[in-house]
């Protein structure tokens, strides 16, 4: 039987953070934003394994206590996102028919829910899937100058989330060139090979710490979920 193994790609410092030490080890609750973001994950029944990948220069990982159960840890991280998830499916060792289910590190507010209804969605589809969720807002396209150069038709455009779930051996087959500027996430690479990946409903709390100022709304959500536990 096929196993669900998560694969958290952890190696990116967060240039748009802006701070010394990587947004995923920035403080929320006293804890890394991380270890929310791994033990939603370790904590779901349908998830195997977790592998977090993390740069081989990463300074903060042995500061602090991680969830013990189903938790790998390779200090493996490339020089892209791309790159640190092909080092870790490569490490995983994984039966091709394996389900692997990447998750960003910053997305520390992924509800158990979702990821069940991903993994539920996905469980007997052909090709995988993602978390996605509809552009509610109208799109603008930027000039250089910072003034509106078109506004582009929202219909039919998703934001894509993570996770995103795809068997390792198509994954793998995906990843073959990681280096290739339009991987900006798996999804992209299993659609350059011609396959139409899953939308799987996300949500808005599912949003990736980008910024300094999302670090106070991603303690609100999580401070929420605990109160109404
Ligand atoms: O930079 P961005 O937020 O888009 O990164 C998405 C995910 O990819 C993060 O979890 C980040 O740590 C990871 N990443 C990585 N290796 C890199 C760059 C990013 O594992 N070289």
């Amino acid at each position: 039987m096929s196993r669900r193994i998560a694969l958290v790609p952890a190696a990116g410092h967060g240039s748009r953070f802006g701070t010394a030490t990587p947004k995923q080890y920035q403080l929320l609750h006293g804890r890394p934003l991380l270890a929310h973001t791994l033990d939603t994950l370790c904590d779901c029944a349908a998830i195997a394994r977790v592998l977090l990948v993390i740069s081989p220069q990463d300074e903060w990982f042995d500061l602090y206590r991680w969830p013990q159960a189903k938790l790998d840890v390779l200090r493996i991280g490339g020089n892209s996102r791309a790159q640190s998830v092909a080092n870790g499916l490569a490490a995983l060792q994984a039966d091709d028919d394996d389900w692997v289910l990447v998750h960003d590190a910053a997305r520390c507010c992924l509800s158990a829910d979702a990821l069940q209804r991903l993994i539920d969605t996905v469980a007997d589809d052909a090709v995988g899937g993602l978390l996605a969720q509809p552009v509610a807002d109208t799109v603008k396209q930027g000039s250089a100058a910072g003034r509106v150069s078109a506004t582009v038709p929202r219909d039919g455009l998703w934001l894509a989330q993570t996770p995103q779930m795809f068997r390792a051996g198509l994954l793998a087959e995906a990843l073959q060139d990681p280096a290739h500027p339009a991987l900006t996430d798996e999804a992209s690479a299993i659609e350059r090979l011609g396959h139409a990946p899953r939308l799987v409903a996300g949500e808005a709390q599912n949003f990736k710490v980008t910024w300094p100022g999302d670090l106070a709304l991603a303690a609100a959500i999580l401070a929420a979920r605990k109160d109404n536990a």
